[in-house]
């Protein structure tokens, strides 16, 4: 149950940690039901996946989309969700009377050091919310100090980040400009994504990112929804546990195949031996004189901070 004082915190600076209120063997439960759906997902070659950062030798899926499908996961995982009161908890963070879900995305990253690209997920802040529910402990996601983010002279525009995310390697801020939210297995993190932020950490990952709209806003109003009995929010239909392949095409469009081996292989050797972050970074600063790079992104000598 979330607290008055987590709600003022969530108010103050566009994010939370609360503990999911989950048992241990339940978690554990969860947790063994979760590494299966990426089992499944990696032997029978499931659409829906994202790649990040494709290494020779390893298949690294970065993420996999509606993960709570049939096709993928034959245990009713929709089951914990609703026993954690997500859709409560964010009715209390944003006074909306019910929530809806459009995305459900399993980051499931292998053990590698990974950085993103600073970027926000929308333009104006109160229109969605996004949780991370933690099955691995994860340190190092960023995000920026919400009051900086308000400021009208804004250092790091919308224009600049989706420039900057085309390229190798991220932003780096100063220290003082964020906050850094580390995780423990069970936590989740509610999160404002109109707020620049970093997902970073440095091994392995397992969380469930979904993000959440207010049912009566109009953004949504043509969506067709579900709703589960047991459930204290409503999902897009795709994300149905029996959402059919064509229901959930329409709606993901990511087919993504793995690089050819030749750009894996040089992954791999960036990975220990960052000859081309160091031209990129060159390359960066000349482009951006006042920004700053970090250098080692998603390398073996990538630092926390
Ligand atoms: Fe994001």
């Amino acid at each position: 149950m979330i607290s008055i004082d987590q709600i003022n915190f969530f108010k103050q600076h566009g994010w939370v940690k609360i503990e999911s209120g989950l048992s241990d063997l339940q978690i554990n439960d969860l947790l063994g039901k979760t590494k299966k759906i990426v089992d499944t997902v990696k032997k029978q070659k499931y659409p829906f996946i994202r790649f990040y950062h494709d290494y020779f030798f390893s298949n690294n899926i970065a993420a996999v989309e509606a993960p709570l499908n049939q096709e993928v996961s034959k245990e009713n995982i929709y089951y914990y969700l609703s026993k954690i009161k997500l859709g409560q908890s964010i009715s209390k963070l944003t006074n909306w009377n019910k929530s809806c879900c459009s995305l459900i995305r399993l980051f499931c990253m292998e053990n590698f050091k990974y950085s993103g690209h600073w970027h926000r997920d929308r333009e104006e802040i109160n229109q969605v919310i996004q949780a991370s529910f933690y099955l691995k402990d994860e340190k190092g996601f960023k995000i920026r100090k919400k009051f900086l983010e308000i400021k009208k002279d804004n250092k790091y525009p919308n224009n600049l980040c989706l420039d900057v995310n085309n390229k190798l390697l991220p932003l780096k801020l100063n220290r003082d400009e964020y906050d850094i939210i580390d995780a423990k297995k069970g936590d989740i993190i509610f999160f404002e994504p109109a707020l620049l932020h970093q997902g970073k950490y440095d091994s392995s990952r397992l969380q469930f990112h979904m993000r959440f709209h207010n049912s009566d806003s109009q953004e949504i109003i043509n969506e067709k929804l579900y709703k589960y009995d047991f459930l204290d929010f409503d999902i897009f239909e795709h994300l149905k546990f029996d959402a059919s392949l064509n229901e959930r095409k329409k709606k993901l469009d990511l087919f993504y195949k793995k690089n050819n081996n030749i750009s894996r292989i040089k992954n791999l050797i960036n990975y220990f031996i960052p000859y081309r972050n160091l031209m990129s970074y060159l390359v960066q600063k000349t482009r951006y004189k006042v920004y700053n790079f970090d250098l080692y992104a998603n390398t073996i000598l990538q630092k926390k901070i």
